[in-house]
């Protein structure tokens, strides 16, 4: 037998997940051009790109031209896309086991983390995650409803997710329905009655996650005033030492903008958003019917913790903030695949460099790992993109010593009848780009981005199935 990975005895890799860290790896093997590498992408959405389609805010579509390079990748003739298929319920592991050398998993972080406060399950109580799914219409968030027919919501977390959905709150109907938002959600905030938004964040300015763009945009907003109260701007001496120690470019610019917003004045717009720093919800307040009426926040301060981390620490003082909305966006969290271990408390799979390992940390011979399942739920699009390539590099080491599965049936034909015996309703990357000219059609129509399509039997209607 030739060496595994030469032109008659190709690599055969299955790739689960069709977000950034699965294209990565595919481009990442494509620079390892002394190997042969057939590879088909598992996607359970019958459309690629994972939180490019469906978690990139729809007004920032700038961010979303990296697919360009994934269709890059996607026309390669050993790429084959398997969308509509899920791993644990269409494919198992024994099966890919049975067709590959290798099984990567990119399946991102598809949950959320909780606050764990008295209050937290209320109607009218949401995660980011749910929201942001819905409005870029994730087919399996469409029948989602939010009650926007409250006056205020506050948004828990100071991280780029809060940014975005304060900002799609406080956008007008106009500038929504310029975006490729799903129709539904463009029309529900219409409807919104939201007028006054607050983000609580439970540090302070200089501990904020969010980006300097990111936060400055909040200023641009047409038809929102920013607000930030003079005291919770202010740095007190630990966040001013720790800021200076550090050397981050990103920190003092976002301090700046935050202190530039503590001096505006009102200038009378119809939306009102408040960014609080330094408070931490303690409990969701009910009325009488289980729906969200108002926030309980404690002011905290911030102190060095023993580990030698800012930290904040709660006070005896305490808020109330009417509102009937509360979404938290306090970090997005992976769930466990069947058969393969899972870091419950980090909520990844357990893995060194991006090769798996069981729960005693011994590596689990062709199974590998990219992306937010393999280092939590950080980072942006291009950071996956050295996070696939350290991986794949493991992958051609082991691939060369000879460490992965030993299929039964390495020919793409073969796996090709699995898959479709499998899931009759199986999308190809050519199903898919018939999908996308309907919606860029569809977007031309009507001035947008794109119209998109929102659940799986329209998808598979467009491919006249
Ligand atoms: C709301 C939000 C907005 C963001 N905005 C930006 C931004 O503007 N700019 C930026 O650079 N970064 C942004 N990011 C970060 C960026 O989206 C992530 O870094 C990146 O998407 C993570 O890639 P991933 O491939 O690990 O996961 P994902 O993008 O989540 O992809 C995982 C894929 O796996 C699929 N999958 C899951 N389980 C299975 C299964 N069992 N079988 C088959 N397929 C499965 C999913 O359907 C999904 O398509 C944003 C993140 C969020 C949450
Ligand atoms: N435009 C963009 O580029 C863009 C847009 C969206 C997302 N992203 C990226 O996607 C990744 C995920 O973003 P994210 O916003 O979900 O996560 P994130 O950046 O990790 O921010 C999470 C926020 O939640 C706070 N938090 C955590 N637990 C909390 C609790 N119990 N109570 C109160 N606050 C709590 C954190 O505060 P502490 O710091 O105090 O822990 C932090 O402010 C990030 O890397 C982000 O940059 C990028």
């Amino acid at each position: 037998m030739t060496q595994l990975g030469a032109a008659g005895n190709p690599l055969r890799v299955a790739i689960i997940g069709s977000g950034p860290a699965g294209f990565y790896t595919v481009s990442n093997f494509l620079k390892h051009d002394d190997m042969v590498v057939e590879m088909d992408m598992y996607e359970r959405l019958p459309t690629p790109f994972g939180l490019v389609r469906a978690g990139v805010a729809p007004d920032h579509q700038k961010y979303k031209t990296v697919t360009k390079g994934y269709d890059k990748s996607a026309n390669i003739s050993t790429f084959r896309f398997f969308g509509n298929v899920e791993y644990g319920r269409h494919v198992k592991l024994e099966d890919l086991q049975r067709y590959y050398h290798q099984v990567i998993f990119a399946t991102g972080a598809q949950s959320d983390r909780s606050l764990g406060i008295p209050g937290e399950t209320l109607e009218g109580s949401h995660s980011a995650t749910d929201f942001v799914a819905w409005y870029n219409g994730h087919p399996d968030y469409a029948d989602y409803q939010f009650n926007l027919d409250c006056e205020a919501a506050a948004i828990v977390g100071l991280g780029n997710v809060a940014i975005d959905v304060a900002r799609i709150l406080c956008k007008t109907p106009d500038e929504l329905g310029a975006t490729d938002m799903a129709d539904y959600a463009v029309e529900a905030l219409r409807h919104s009655r939201v007028k006054t938004v607050y983000i609580l964040g439970r540090r302070g300015p200089a501990q904020a996650a969010f980006t300097p763009p990111e936060i400055r945009e909040m200023g641009e907003l047409e038809d929102a005033d920013v607000h930030v109260l003079k005291e919770e701007a202010e740095l007190d001496a630990l966040s001013r030492e720790a800021m200076e120690a550090s050397g981050d470019r990103n920190t003092p610019k976002n301090v700046e903008a935050i202190q530039a917003y503590a001096e505006r004045e009102s200038k009378g717009k119809n939306k009102q958003l408040t960014i609080r720093f330094l408070v931490s919800p303690v409990e969701l307040i009910g009325d009488d019917q289980g729906r969200v009426s108002a926030v309980k926040i404690v002011r905290n301060e911030i102190i060095r913790d023993d580990k030698g981390r800012i930290g904040a620490r709660p006070t005896q003082e305490t808020e109330t903030l009417p509102v009937g909305l509360v979404f938290r966006s306090v970090g997005y969290r992976g769930i466990p695949l069947p058969e393969v271990p899972f870091d419950d408390s980090a909520g990844v799979i357990p893995n060194v460099s991006g090769r798996v390992t069981d729960q005693a940390g011994s590596v689990l011979e062709g199974m590998y790992v990219a992306g937010w399942i393999k280092r939590g739920p950080s980072g942006v699009i291009g950071t996956n993109k050295v996070d696939a390539k350290d991986t794949v590099q493991c992958m051609v080491e082991d691939a060369k010593a000879g460490r992965t599965f030993s299929p039964e049936q390495p020919g793409v034909d073969e796996a090709l009848a699995m898959v479709k015996s499998r899931q009759p309703d199986l999308v190809t990357y050519s199903d898919w780009k018939k999908i996308d000219e309907v919606e860029l059609e569809r977007g031309r129509e009507s001035n947008r981005p794109r119209v998109k399509i929102t659940n799986v039997p329209d998808f598979l209607g467009v491919l006249e199935r």
